[in-house]
């Protein structure tokens, strides 16, 4: 929505905060889960009930627009644009197609578009904190998943563009950037003229974890775009997701080691606990390769802070399966999991050669069992905390008594604490200490202030 809000505003566009008068409604939408899509429809027939303009023109954009684009545009009395998530440098014309009362649809994906030449217009600044980014699409085709279909094929962004940015945040205060993408540290620049002396080679993935693409090599990597984002912004925390488990060499964990404003808080998706699961989803390793790669990171990154993606009820996932999974969350020990019950997507390799077989109520269970599972580990986690002195960003105040501020530690997990007499403001570092956990939020004493 960023970067539409910025390429509507270079054509006069102004925002409104009056959905029910403006003249056009643009909906950002996310195919990922069917969930998702059936709250898109709620909302368009909301929509259309609530409005008190005769002509207003209602747009469809991002996944779903690419998805379901001929649905959309039958139900012509709900929808007039259907812009893709490559087509939003076409929203003006769009915009005057429709305003000519013909349905307007570009649904088009390409394979070089990253909009890196457009500065998003950020409304919630508040927080100070950001999102960049950094590639767009997907090329590795887990077969449950809809998103290499919706958002099309792998890209990445300069990384000069993407460091201007940085300092621009920087520069308008912000302390945390968020390095955003379906697949982030795939990520390689190939535009770039500065090649490092020794190109980046296959060997920038994981050994043993396979891909169904022709791996790629050369250009600048993940650890080169760290490298420099780190460096322009030296008081700025660094996070980044959704990185894929395979493209963790140990030289960018090290890299990740070696700078205090990148955060020791890593995403690694691993789906299920189970070898035949991850071998039906199309995920390229085992178990026993993803905890291998586990105890690698903490060897380099022993007080890193793990999170994951898990599917519950994927086709053909047996109760041992299940608890297979259960045994890995246990094992590993993630400080949040999110946990989603399988939905088969059109055009997947599961919905052509797979069955939905493990009923709905059982899929549910399976996802409360994976989310207590995670929670007690969580809970063990925060509670070693307590005693420690962790740096923490300040985001906001409590909505409960605003005495208290909350913000994040480094591993990410929430924090609040007392601040009536410290008075900082979001943006600001503050040492405190953890007196209390549960198993998502952290209590603590302020200390100081504090840089990184
Ligand atoms: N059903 C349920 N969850 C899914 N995800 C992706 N596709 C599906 C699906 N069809 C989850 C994966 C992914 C996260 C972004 O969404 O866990 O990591
Ligand atoms: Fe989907 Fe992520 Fe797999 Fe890409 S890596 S296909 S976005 S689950």
């Amino acid at each position: 929505m960023e970067i539409v809000r910025s390429i509507m505003s270079q054509y006069g566009f102004v925002e409104s905060d009056q959905k029910e008068k403006a003249d056009i409604v643009l909906l950002m939408t996310c195919s990922i889960r069917d969930g998702a899509e059936k709250k898109v429809w709620n909302q368009l027939k909301l929509i259309r009930s609530n409005s008190v303009n005769k002509r207003q023109i209602v747009g469809v954009l991002g996944c779903m627009a690419e998805r379901v684009r001929h649905d959309l545009l039958e139900k012509r009395n709900l929808v007039n644009i259907v812009a893709g998530p490559d087509s939003y440098r076409d929203l003006p014309r769009l915009v005057a197609v429709a305003s000519g009362g013909s349905n307007a649809i570009n649904v088009q994906l390409s394979l070089d578009e990253t909009y890196a030449d457009v500065q998003p217009i950020r409304v919630d600044a508040e927080s100070r904190t950001a999102f960049i980014s950094i590639m767009r699409g997907c090329d590795n085709m887990c077969t449950y998943c809809v998103v290499p279909f919706t958002r099309g094929r792998e890209r990445s962004r300069p990384i000069d563009s993407i460091v201007e940015e940085v300092r621009r945040l920087r520069d308008q205060g912000y302390k945390q950037i968020t390095l955003l993408g379906q697949n982030v540290n795939s990520y390689r620049d190939m535009t770039s003229m500065d090649f490092p002396m020794n190109p980046s080679t296959t060997e920038d993935r994981v050994p043993g974890f396979k891909t169904v693409y022709k791996p790629k090599s050369g250009g600048l990597t993940f650890t080169s775009l760290l490298e420099k984002v780190a460096d322009a912004a030296p008081d700025v925390r660094f996070r980044f997701t959704s990185p894929h488990p395979k493209d963790f060499p140990m030289q960018l964990i090290e890299f990740i080691a070696s700078r205090t404003n990148l955060c020791k808080q890593l995403h690694l998706p691993a789906q299920s606990g189970d070898d035949e699961t991850l071998d039906r989803m199309g995920r390229g390793y085992s178990r026993d390769l993803y905890l291998r790669l586990v105890d690698d990171i903490r060897i380099i990154l022993p007080n890193v802070s793990l999170t994951s993606d898990f599917i519950a009820g994927f086709c053909g996932e047996t109760e041992e399966a299940h608890q297979n999974t259960l045994s890995l969350i246990r094992e590993v020990g993630y400080s949040f999991c999110f946990v989603f019950p399988y939905s088969m997507r059109g055009k997947t390799r599961a919905h052509h050669r797979l069955t939905d077989d493990v009923p709905e109520n059982v899929k549910a269970r399976r996802h409360l069992d994976s989310t207590t599972v995670f929670r007690e580990e969580a809970m063990k986690l925060n509670q070693k905390l307590i005693g420690t002195e962790q740096t923490v960003l300040l985001e906001g105040k409590s909505k409960r008594d605003v005495a208290f501020s909350h913000g994040r530690t480094d591993g990410g997990v929430k924090a609040v604490f007392d601040n009536s007499k410290s008075q900082l403001n979001p943006g600001q570092y503050a040492k405190v200490l953890i007196t209390e956990a549960n198993s998502q939020t952290l209590k603590a004493e302020f200390i100081r202030e504090t840089d990184l």
